[in-house]
């Protein structure tokens, strides 16, 4: 903390504290946490930490991190950068909700939350900065002109702050079908498309929810839970290839160019879908026995998805055996136990962040090299730890003064 350097009597000190850019400099490199105990400074500190050119700054030089939340709800922190390495938050029990909260998506340091699940009682969505620990009860969507009840299939965070200070909040809900058939938006697809869906969009800006578009048709497998924000545009793919996106700005319903092609095999097998650093990866692992895929990347110009990385993962089965296993009937077929948790891409890196049994693994997609990163502890044993392989979740997180 070189700033504590400034309650010194020394002439250089004063230098500082009579500098406002060279403090706004200093300033603008520490975590959230401690600007906020220094808001308590002085007067002069307050308006300058308060003021929202600040804030957009410091969100820009704030280096990215991974959040690591287990279904226990235990959260760890991973820092990629520069900055403060010590975890921004540990848990969201600051959000006042008697069943608990669990993440649903992380954008830019804001994240979107909602109830646990609990009998009896329904589910309420936030959205939160746990660097700040500030959070928000969303209304629930106005389900304008339909009186049945409305079931939410999705709901999607977004927030860029490097265009606006206001978040949106996109819902894809039921409407009903007789409103839909006029105007239907139907995505080719060998599945049938029955299902109605109708989207609203909230803003921080009107503190509202308002209708987006026009009800529309979609596959019936559509997974409007694990929409993915890129470009301005959410994106959303079926377990049978199919896809659909909304440009948010433009209210515009589209689809995807198709996803690679995979003839071999009659069912697809998608195991990764999310985006990074402005990319846009997609993983489908063919075969239980296979240590060999690739990530696919869409091109930016949005014509097609490009096979990016081959990986091999067959170094770190070498180095740890644990992630063999057999099935039980026949001893000559082998599996291998892992999750992708995250593909981090940016200037300096492209990494896939891999949970193995007991252990989280970074493998370096361009030198195919890798390393361990962390241990479960020594309360996890090899007897249950295979269980616990795709109960965590990663979520990209950046330390923000951002408000809800
Ligand atoms: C938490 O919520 C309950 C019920 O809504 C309310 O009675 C209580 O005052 C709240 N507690 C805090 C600390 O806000
Ligand atoms: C990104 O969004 C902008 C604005 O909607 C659009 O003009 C551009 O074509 C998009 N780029 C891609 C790769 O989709
Ligand atoms: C391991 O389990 C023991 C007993 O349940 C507990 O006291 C201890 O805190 C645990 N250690 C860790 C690192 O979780
Ligand atoms: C795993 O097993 C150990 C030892 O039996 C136990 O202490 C621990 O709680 C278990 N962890 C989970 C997540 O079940």
């Amino acid at each position: 903390m070189v700033l504590l350097l400034c309650w010194d009597p020394l002439p250089a000190a004063e230098a500082v504290s009579g500098n406002q850019d060279l403090i706004t400099d200093i300033l603008l490199r520490l975590p959230v946490k401690s600007l906020l105990r220094f808001k308590c400074v002085s007067k002069q500190w307050l308006s300058l930490i308060s003021d929202p050119q600040f804030s957009r700054l410091h969100c820009s030089l704030a280096s990215a991190g991974i959040i690591l939340c287990q279904t226990t709800g235990l959260i760890d922190h991973i820092s990629c950068g520069r900055r403060n390495s010590e975890p921004p938050f540990t848990s969201l029990s600051f959000i006042n909700d008697s069943a608990g909260t669990k993440i649903l998506q992380s954008c830019n340091g804001l994240l979107l939350c909602c109830s646990s699940f609990k009998l009896g009682k329904s589910c309420s969505y936030y959205i939160c900065n746990p660097s700040t620990r500030q959070y928000l009860m969303l209304p629930p969507p106005n389900a304008e002109g339909y009186d049945g009840i409305t079931t939410s299939f999705g709901v999607h965070l977004a927030f860029d702050p490097s265009k606006s200070s206001h978040y949106q909040v996109i819902c894809v809900r039921s409407c009903s079908t007789s409103s839909a058939a006029s105007n239907s938006y139907q995505i080719e697809t060998s599945s049938a498309a029955s299902n109605s869906y109708q989207i609203e969009t909230y803003s921080s800006e009107t503190r509202n929810w308002r209708l987006s578009g026009s009800p529309f048709s979609a596959p019936f497998d559509m997974v409007f839970d694990n929409g993915v924000l890129w470009n301005g545009t959410i994106h959303w793919i079926s377990p049978t290839g199919a896809s659909l996106c909304f440009n948010i700005d433009q209210e515009h319903l589209g689809a995807m160019p198709s996803l690679p092609s995979n003839e071999k095999w009659s069912k697809r097998r998608l195991r990764y879908f999310r985006e990074s650093g402005g990319h846009l990866h997609l993983i489908e692992i063919y075969g239980s026995s296979t240590t060999q895929f690739q990530v696919f990347e869409m091109e930016k110009d949005y014509s097609r998805w490009i096979p990016k990385y081959q990986v091999d993962l067959s170094a770190i089965v070498d180095a740890f055996p644990e992630m063999v296993r057999s099935y039980i009937d026949t001893h000559e077929s082998r599996f291998y136990v892992f999750s992708l948790l995250f593909v981090q891409e940016d200037e300096e890196d492209s990494l896939l962040l891999l949970h193995i049994p007991g252990k989280f693994i970074s493998y370096n997609l361009r030198d195919r090299t890798f390393k361990e990163i962390c241990d479960f502890g020594p309360n996890c044993t090899k007897a249950n730890t295979s269980l616990q392989i795709g109960c965590v979740h990663v979520y990209q997180f950046i330390d923000t003064l951002a408000g809800v």
